[in-house]
């Protein structure tokens, strides 16, 4: 029998600008990253994110976290949504929630995450400023798959920039962003040529 491959389909979840779910975008449009997006989904309604995707005819949905009585209810209804696509892989891109255990293990191996710093190094939040407080000479982004435990789990990519004598948090966060649009394809790249897809 022939076996012949399928494209990988990924989701997207974005919570704000999307600068790295357009990053993803463009890569596929150029033809550097062989997977098809098959929905953007933000926890917020006015994420600006959702009108790039919109206008480059992709699939949207909002899932309101207000809107839900507990951290858990939201998860399911998220992980309900993203079901009815049945992604290879779940794509977090500056998505801003915690995410239950129960959400991690139902997504387990196929949820991967971009973090603003070198991970181990600065987990959660403001780790701009963290790293230049920490009198850090390089700083960074890393792609990691996503386990229970915040910010943690296995790198795939990371990049790294030098922090300079001059940075503030502002400054040194640009210079990473800049380097997380070409890490986050790359990275997907990464994972979907390793896991070859068979129908
Ligand atoms: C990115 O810098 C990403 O690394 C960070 O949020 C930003 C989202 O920007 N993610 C986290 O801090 C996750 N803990 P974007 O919306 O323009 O992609």
């Amino acid at each position: 029998m022939v076996k012949t491959t399928k494209t990988p389909n990924i989701v997207i979840l974005i919570s704000g600008r999307g600068s790295n779910m357009i990053s993803i975008v463009e890569a596929i449009k150029d033809g550097s990253l062989p997977v098809t997006i098959s929905a953007v989904i933000s926890n917020r309604p006015d994420a600006a994110g959702l009108i790039y995707a919109q206008n480059a005819g992709i699939n949207t949905a909002v899932i309101d976290h207000t809107q839900f009585e507990s951290r858990e209810l939201f998860d399911q209804a998220m992980a309900n949504e993203i079901d009815t696509h049945a992604p290879d892989l779940v794509i977090l891109a500056g998505f801003m929630r915690i995410l239950t255990t129960a959400f991690v293990e139902h997504f387990a191996g196929k949820l991967v995450n971009i973090h603003p710093s070198l991970l181990p190094k600065f987990k959660g939040l403001h780790t701009h400023q963290r790293a230049i407080d920490a009198g850090e000479k390089e700083h960074g982004a890393s792609v990691h798959i996503v386990t229970p435990e915040l910010d943690d789990g296995p790198v795939v990519l990371q990049a790294r920039v030098p922090v300079l004598e001059n940075d503030t948090a502002d400054s040194l966060a640009a210079r990473v962003l800049e380097q997380e649009h070409t890490l986050y394809p790359a990275a997907i790249r990464k994972l979907v040529l390793a896991n070859k897809i068979f129908t």
